[in-house]
């Protein structure tokens, strides 16, 4: 098929080109750049445009016969959402309403659209199931689960179809050591983690050492970039044939804790590791882990990277090759 993906320079976005390549679907990226790498798309079309740019958006779709759109660009940072929802809003809905214009006036009605745990907020049930409630706790995750809810409604009116994958936590690294995660600030905990082991870093702070955990820290389920990616590719072949459209849970389900990723961390590396207690991070909830046993049923998705040690393994390839990132 020939794709579009939007922020195909990020880091879930990098992946999800490369493995399109390697499936041999023919890929046209867009990106604006501000957060993405132009060196981390390793084929196809490259387009540096922002999908507010709605006539450059056009262009794009006038010299390619697009047949799907697999649309990541968005911001993504949950505290950042909190101080200025305004970006958020205006990024995630108003900009991607821009790209459903656009597609619907082009006749392109297969979307794989990426969204996240937090649509869930603090969830009522472990594991978390798709037809459990969503309530997020801020804007970021309102911003997802608004653009679902618009999807749906644009399947209702319009019979675009679309799958929606709600990411846990993205991990690792491409195994060919070609590209990986870096983000420009870096928040997220495993980088984060292995740049201390580089010595980039004095110490990582452990936000909140007091949740009701088996350790006391906050508890995650990694999935590998690589099966995360994987998992776009299925369900953008699966609008090929598909009547309904589909939203998916996409995680391990398997949690770890701040501490048990950090104590991984040190046996995959070999270093030492500094780390010390810290405030909670606003917003964090104690537990996040996915079911994915529908997307296993339904599209025959499957983990092929099952354990934290080599999720990390991959990423520290990554950062131990490019310390300064790109
Ligand atoms: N953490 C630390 N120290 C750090 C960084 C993180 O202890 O320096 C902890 C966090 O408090 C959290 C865990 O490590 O408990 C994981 O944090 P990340 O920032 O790596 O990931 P999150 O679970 O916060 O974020 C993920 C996705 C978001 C999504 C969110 C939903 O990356 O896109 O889950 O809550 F919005």
């Amino acid at each position: 098929m020939r794709i579009l993906v939007t922020g195909g320079a990020g880091y879930v976005g990098s992946h999800v080109v490369k493995e399109l390549l390697e499936t041999d679907h023919q890929v046209i990226t867009i990106d604006n750049l501000q957060k993405g790498h132009r060196e981390a798309v390793l084929g196809g079309e490259f387009y540096d445009c922002d999908l507010a740019d709605y006539q450059g958006l056009k262009q794009i779709f006038s010299r390619h016969d697009i047949e799907a759109v697999i649309h990541l660009a968005a911001d993504s940072l949950v505290g950042e959402s909190v101080e200025d929802p305004h970006k958020y809003y205006q990024n995630n809905l108003t900009s991607g309403l821009n790209l459903l214009e656009v597609m619907l006036e082009f006749s392109v009605k297969k979307l794989v659209f990426s969204s996240t745990a937090a649509v869930y907020g603090d969830p009522q049930n472990i594991p978390i199931k798709e037809s459990d409630p969503g309530e997020p706790t801020n804007p970021y995750g309102r911003s997802k689960l608004f653009y679902e809810k618009i999807l749906a409604d644009y399947h209702r009116a319009y019979e675009l179809k679309y799958v929606s994958l709600r990411y846990f936590n993205a991990a690792g690294a491409d195994s060919s050591g070609q590209i990986g995660e870096d983000h420009d600030p870096e928040t997220h905990l495993i980088p984060l983690v292995l740049q201390t082991a580089l010595g980039r870093r004095q110490k990582l702070e452990i936000y909140g050492t007091d949740y009701e955990t088996r350790d006391g820290t906050c508890i995650r389920d990694y999935i590998h970039i690589t099966d995360l990616a994987r998992a776009h590719v299925l369900a953008v072949e699966a609008l090929k044939q598909a009547k309904e459209s589909r939203i998916y849970n996409l995680g391990s389900g398997e949690g770890y804790s701040v501490r048990e990723v950090i104590e991984t961390a040190r046996k995959v590396t070999g270093r030492e590791i500094p780390a010390v207690p810290a405030e909670r991070r606003a917003g964090d909830p104690p537990v996040l882990i996915a079911s994915s046993e529908k997307i296993m049923d339904e599209l025959g998705w499957e983990r092929r990277f099952d354990d934290l040690e080599t999720i990390i393994a991959t990423a520290w390839k990554w950062h131990e090759n490019n310390p300064g990132g790109y």
